[in-house]
């Protein structure tokens, strides 16, 4: 399975910033290894211009960071799946720990939203990541079956395992600098595969597990070549081409 490379640019850049960005990491990536994906997250704004640049085809591509589901309607301020396949968009986030702890989402609507999203044909990434109070109180493994079962509830287990990524991305190390342990990716990953087999039998092994917080270039190699590791969801480390392009790489 291809390693899914993937940059969330939160909200960061204008849509000119945007476009130069995307334009120097096409060029800087080059020919994307054939064993990678390159997925870049922009905010809404600027999908238009970071798709221009990578109109050219080969693996890059054009990702949401949320929607809301339903097909249209009077949601102000909302964005549809329908308007962001428009905008050439092949992923979208759900479950993000920016909108589980500081926008309210909770576990339901995030399944909603996965549920949503696929129904209407965008490959969806649902993240998952447990705060330091719950690692320290004991509740990784609690908080992780959580969030996946709930995520997950309401989609097809005939589902096609390119459809769905799960993102691991432990609260405490999103935006921190404090990047988890190799013995603590190993395990959360481990106990995500066991869940997802759970749901979807064997085809769960299918199925991509990223890894998420404090990702750089220094310490991707190391990550992407631990267990069930089967690419990284990169923040901080993201916004700059010549730093993302070498992580694609690494
Ligand atoms: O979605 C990516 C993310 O939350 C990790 O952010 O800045 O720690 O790489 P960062």
């Amino acid at each position: 399975m291809k390693k899914l490379m993937a940059a969330n640019w939160k909200m960061y850049k204008t849509a000119e910033e945007a476009r130069t960005t995307a334009e120097e990491l096409v060029r800087l990536v080059g020919d994307v290894p054939a064993d990678r994906e390159v997925l870049v997250i922009p905010p809404f704004t600027a999908l238009s211009a970071v798709a221009g640049a990578f109109s050219h085809g080969g693996a890059f591509y054009l990702g949401a960071q949320n929607f809301y589901p339903a097909e249209e309607g009077a949601f102000t301020g909302e964005i549809s799946p329908r308007m962001l396949k428009d905008a050439c968009c092949t992923y979208a986030l759900a479950g993000h720990s920016e909108r589980r702890h500081v926008l309210g989402e909770d576990d339901a609507f995030v399944g909603s939203k996965v549920e949503f999203g696929l129904a209407q044909g965008l490959r969806m990434i649902l993240c998952v990541g447990e705060k330091i109070e719950e690692r320290r109180a004991g509740q990784v493994e609690s908080v992780l079956r959580r969030q996946l079962e709930k995520g997950l509830a309401g989609v097809a287990r005939d589902i096609s395992t390119e459809d769905i990524v799960i993102a691991y991305e432990p609260v405490w190390a999103i935006g921190t600098g404090e990047v988890a342990g190799p013995e603590e990716i190993v395990h959360a990953h481990a106990f995500v595969r066991k869940i997802l087999v759970e749901i979807f039998g064997a085809r769960g092994n299918e199925i991509r597990i990223q890894y998420g917080g404090s990702v750089k270039p220094a310490n991707c190699a190391e990550i992407l070549a631990l267990d069930n590791v089967d690419g990284v969801l990169v923040g901080g480390a993201s916004l700059q081409a010549d730093s993302f392009s070498r992580i694609v790489k690494a």
